[in-house]
């Protein structure tokens, strides 16, 4: 901030707030490097590789002859087409620009200065920024073998506490927790405590692995699952994401929305997304796929990794600033995670399998380099 009287203007807890630092963009990185944007590979951001599927590219081609009109600010089409999915009423969604602005709503209508929100350490960076950016005190359970630990954060909820943040799959560490450890968790919590499970990684867990967490609501009101179109449904640049939730909570997120949060094409482009499910299998199987060639690869480069559930996984390469540096200058963009808490580690995408590929051999390249 370069401007002292400037910055004063706003409160202390905003001042304080560490900004949420992106995965760099491949414009960003040919710009500095002088690379050919097609040569560089972005593995940074736990976007789906492939992008979206033939039929959603026509509906958001379809959508662009609306482009003079607002969006419709109820979200009615997508809301019913979820509404039939998830066997809720549409009234107990909330839209998103992203399950990112979820989150945010969530502090916007339960946080004010002097409440406290609980989650883990190196938990999804948008849950201390959400609550110190309402004033509120967040406080950080320590994780157990990198995840969360349910009982500490079931010991942590004080009287201040209005809000809980659990991320399963958590990013970015991979790590998961079984449904019912998470379901007893969810009624060990007092119920006016407002409980967020972001579940962004939904549809990367193997089928097994998922439970009816929507169904959990009608027992637990003070529930909230998130979810996004930004992972495996390929559409991370439109922004839209949803909660499910209890209708007297979704009409508090909804006082506190923005009337149009959610664009028209992102609208479009997620109702024709929940009618591909064979586009969400192959994906899964893509990346079940890269999971695998990931972990061989660090296997052989003698690297050690966490077991991942969903689109990603957290590599330990020690000395994570110089080899980032190293993969950067090869055209390899993955995701430093110092920030959080873990220097010696790097996050790397699951991407197709040629950039899987060119990933392990720039990691091997940047690991053999002198500092
Ligand atoms: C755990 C988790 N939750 C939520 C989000 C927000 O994603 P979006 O706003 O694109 O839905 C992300 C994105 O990386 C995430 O990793």
């Amino acid at each position: 901030m370069t401007d002292p009287a400037l910055a004063a203007l706003a409160p202390d807890y905003v001042r304080r707030i560490a900004p949420y630092i992106p995965g760099k963009p491949v414009e960003e990185l040919a710009r500095e490097l002088g690379l050919d944007p097609a040569t560089i590979v972005k593995l940074a951001s736990n976007e789906n590789p492939r992008g979206p599927g033939a039929k959603v590219r026509a509906a958001i081609a379809a959508a662009t002859d609306e482009l003079t009109r607002y969006p419709d600010g109820n979200g009615f089409a997508l809301k019913s087409t979820l509404a039939f999915r998830l066997g809720v009423p549409a009234g107990q969604i909330v839209l998103g620009n992203g399950s990112n602005d979820i989150l945010e709503l969530v502090s916007l209508a339960f946080l004010e200065p002097g409440d406290e929100a609980v989650y883990s350490q190196h938990a999804f960076a948008v849950y201390p920024l959400a609550t110190q950016a309402r004033g509120a005190h967040g406080s950080e359970v320590p994780a157990r073998d990198y995840g969360h630990d349910l009982g500490a954060m079931r010991s942590a909820i004080s009287g201040r506490t209005r809000v809980v943040f659990v991320a399963n799959p958590n990013n970015p560490t991979g790590t998961w927790l079984p449904p019912e450890a998470v379901r007893a968790f969810v009624a060990s919590v007092p119920r006016d405590v407002i409980v967020v499970l972001d579940e962004a990684y939904n549809e990367y867990l193997e089928p097994a692995d998922c439970a009816d967490t929507v169904s959990w609501i009608a027992r637990y009101p003070n529930l909230i699952v998130s979810r996004t179109f930004s992972k495996a449904y390929g559409l991370a640049a439109l922004r839209v994401g949803y909660g499910v939730m209890d209708a007297t909570v979704a009409d508090l997120l909804n006082r506190v929305r923005q009337p149009f949060n959610v664009n028209a094409l992102a609208q479009a482009a997620a109702v024709a997304a929940l009618a591909d499910d064979a586009y969400v299998e192959e994906s899964r199987a893509l990346n079940r796929a890269g999971l695998a060639q990931l972990y061989a690869g660090l296997d052989a480069l003698g690297i050690a990794f966490l077991p991942s559930h969903a689109n990603f996984v957290l590599a330990h390469v020690g000395e994570a600033g110089r080899i980032n540096v190293a993969l950067l200058k090869q055209g390899v963009i993955v995701r430093p995670v110092a920030n959080y808490g873990l220097p010696e580690w790097l996050r790397v995408t699951v991407g197709l399998p040629a950039e899987n590929e060119r990933f392990l051999a720039a990691l091997a390249r940047a690991l053999t380099e002198r500092p």
